[in-house]
């Protein structure tokens, strides 16, 4: 499949994500090639040549999880707040991710949340979906690590502006606390949503677990 620079939506530290050619529906998240990993010393090199799963480790860790959660939220009757993946795709750069793109009403490509809130749209009805998407992480066991305002994005669902988070979740680690151990996952969803609230005029009330704007409580 070939991909063009035209295609490119966001390039990130690691990895580019681009329009999937054909389909308005999908993306695909391609991790940039690796160089040097012939040379490169130590247990990271020795497995990358020896085991090519390793180096596409943090895609296929991405997958696994965001399906273990789609059947979570099936069993629990709840809607899953992550993006849902596509299985993987080879494209003439690399291997890639293919992800459904969440899309506005209109079909293009939903705002991050930091852009929701620049633009003045994150009102009070947005806040109550950004607290219901908040408990799904609790409900169902996501392992995330990273979310913050750009890695969430608001796409239409059922004619609802919706958030739905697109990067910074599964467990990486070797020893997969997180997974496993509900407080050590909890304490990092804590930091992240405490730390993203401060970015779109809320605190987030750890006993509570929701984010609440900051002038309403001052008010
Ligand atoms: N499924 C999706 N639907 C709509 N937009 C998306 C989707 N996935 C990614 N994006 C857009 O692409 C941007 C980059 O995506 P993502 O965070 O997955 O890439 P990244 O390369 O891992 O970025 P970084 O490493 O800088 O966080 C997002 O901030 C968002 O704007
Ligand atoms: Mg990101």
């Amino acid at each position: 499949m070939q991909l063009s620079e035209e295609d490119l939506v966001a390039r990130g530290k690691l990895r580019s994500v681009y329009k999937f050619p054909n389909n308005e529906e999908l993306l695909l998240k391609l991790a940039e090639v690796e160089d040097g990993v012939e040379t490169q010393t130590g247990l990271r090199g020795y497995l990358k040549r020896h085991y090519p799963y390793a180096r596409y480790r943090n895609m296929f860790c991405e997958m696994e999880h965001e399906t273990k959660i789609q059947m979570h939220a099936m069993l629990k009757g709840v809607r899953s707040p992550i993006a849902p993946t596509r299985g993987m795709v080879s494209s003439q750069k690399n291997l890639g991710l293919l992800v459904k793109q969440v899309s506005q009403k209109d079909g293009s490509i939903g705002l991050t949340l930091d852009e929701l809130f620049a633009q003045d749209m994150f009102d009070e009805k947005a806040l109550t979906a950004l607290n219901e998407f908040a408990q799904l992480f609790f409900k169902l066991g996501i392992v995330a690590g990273d979310v913050h305002a750009k890695n969430i994005v608001w796409g239409d669902l059922e004619g609802e502006l919706t958030p739905f988070l697109v990067d910074g979740y599964s467990d990486k680690n070797f020893i997969p606390l997180k997974t496993y151990i509900p407080w050590v996952r909890y304490r990092k969803l804590h930091k992240c949503f405490a730390q993203m609230a401060k970015k779109i005029g809320c605190e987030w009330v750890r006993s509570e677990r929701v984010f609440k704007k900051i002038d309403d409580e001052q008010a």
